[in-house]
């Protein structure tokens, strides 16, 4: 049996984890522990970086040793220490990958530096011993939004990427937009249950378009034009309200807690009625949403070759709708479609630890060294070629 210690700072949750694997391919999750950093952030809309590095160094060292703790074991029973090296926000990946070199000094231990789309790209691997490579591999988070053909540890070919802005951003967005706060997208997908997604026409960008890319930025603008919309229709200074029901008024106050700089839209008993509701936006968006991951994931599997399986990871594979309509595709395709549980699709040190475990059943393995740097761009696929898009950020 092998054992790896895992962390993740890399955003906005402090995590350790313990993962072993056995000799019978058996994968346990033996404790791990995540701090949530979304109390500090959610006065500000957003994870503010320098407050995310501070809290991190706050917790880092108690959640290892919690964690240690919660197994009953000690970091002399750990065969490896492995840790986010990057990409991610710098402050916080230093932080996380110094304590980790720190335990791999004091040990004697063999430090892994772990990219941190590796843990997502891997995760499904840890939750289904039976995933075998090559996979399809939509990797949908905060950060990123990409189409990767998972073909071994450390070997990825990126079909796509986002020639914008990512998708778990787009959901960010779409909450701030909506007044719905911080984290975005389970508020966005919560909301989205109670809304008509055919309420809003909303553009799908890139549908159709002969590679597999995304765009999300054009979708961002026209929620927010959606939005003023009903601001104005609501507030009487266009013509645009009339045709819905007192329902979908009551909807906008009762599903809705509007931001303080955002007017209260139902108070008035002679306001006019509006044309769709917030929820009518947030179901519209996430349909939008939907038909763009299903067109650009169905082109990416024509690209692909033959895989094993559809697979969904990182933070927006928590989302069940989206979910099911990848299913659904799989389904269409002949393909198996596997999906972590929510707990490893959103941050969270297991992923790491399994990542660990991964490169460390290699062949070649040979442990990271002391100097390694944490590294705040670090790309799956070095050799894909770049997007062009008007603010490429992955
Ligand atoms: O993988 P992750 O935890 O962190 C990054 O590496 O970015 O992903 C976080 C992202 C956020 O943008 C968050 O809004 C999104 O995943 N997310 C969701 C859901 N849960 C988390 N998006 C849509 N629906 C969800 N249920
Ligand atoms: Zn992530």
């Amino acid at each position: 049996m092998r054992l790896v210690l895992g962390i993740e700072s890399s955003c906005d949750e402090t995590a350790a984890a313990l993962v072993s694997l056995g000799a019978d391919g058996a994968r346990t999750i033996l404790a791990q522990r995540i701090a949530s950093q979304d109390e500090e952030h959610r006065p500000y809309g957003g994870v503010v970086p320098e407050i995310a590095a501070r809290a991190h160094v706050e917790r880092v060292m108690p959640l290892v040793a919690a964690t240690l703790g919660d197994a009953g074991l000690g970091l002399a029973d750990v065969d490896a220490i492995a840790a986010t090296a990057g990409p991610g926000l710098i402050g916080g990946v230093m932080v996380g990958l110094v304590s980790a070199k720190a335990l791999a000094m004091a040990g004697d231990k063999p430090l892994i530096a772990i990219n941190h789309l590796e843990g997502h790209a891997l995760s499904p691997r840890l939750a289904d011993p039976a995933l075998e490579f090559p996979y399809l591999l939509l990797l949908a988070s905060g950060g990123h939004c990409q189409l990767l053909r998972v073909e071994g540890v450390g070997q990825y070919r990126r079909l796509a990427t986002t020639i914008d802005d990512a998708l778990g951003e787009a959901f960010d967005k779409t909450a701030k937009i909506l007044g719905l706060g911080y984290p975005g997208g389970p508020a966005v997908e919560r909301l989205a249950a109670t809304g008509n997604a055919r309420a809003v026409p909303l553009p799908r960008p890139l549908l159709g378009s002969a590679d597999p890319n995304f765009s999300f930025a054009g979708l961002k603008s026209a929620v927010l034009r959606a939005k003023d919309a009903l601001v104005r229709a609501v507030a009487g200074t266009d013509g645009a309200g009339g045709a819905s029901t007192s329902s979908a008024r009551a909807a906008l106050g009762k599903t809705n807690s509007p931001s303080p700089a955002q007017p209260e839209l139902v108070e008035g008993s002679h306001a006019p009625l509006a044309p769709y509701t917030h929820a009518d936006i947030a179901a519209s968006f996430q349909q939008a949403a939907i038909d763009c991951v299903i067109d650009r994931t169905r082109r990416a599997l024509e690209a692909a070759g033959e895989v094993t399986a559809l697979v969904v990871a990182g933070g927006v594979a928590a989302n069940q709708a989206i979910r099911a309509a990848l299913e659904g595709l799989a389904a269409e395709q002949g393909l198996r479609f596997v999906a972590p549980p929510m707990a490893l699709c959103t941050d969270n040190a297991a992923m790491i630890a399994w990542a660990g475990l991964e490169r460390l059943g290699q062949g070649d393995f040979a442990p990271d060294s002391l100097d390694f740097a944490a590294r705040p761009r670090w790309p799956l696929d070095p050799d894909a070629a770049p997007v062009r898009g008007a603010g490429v950020k992955a």
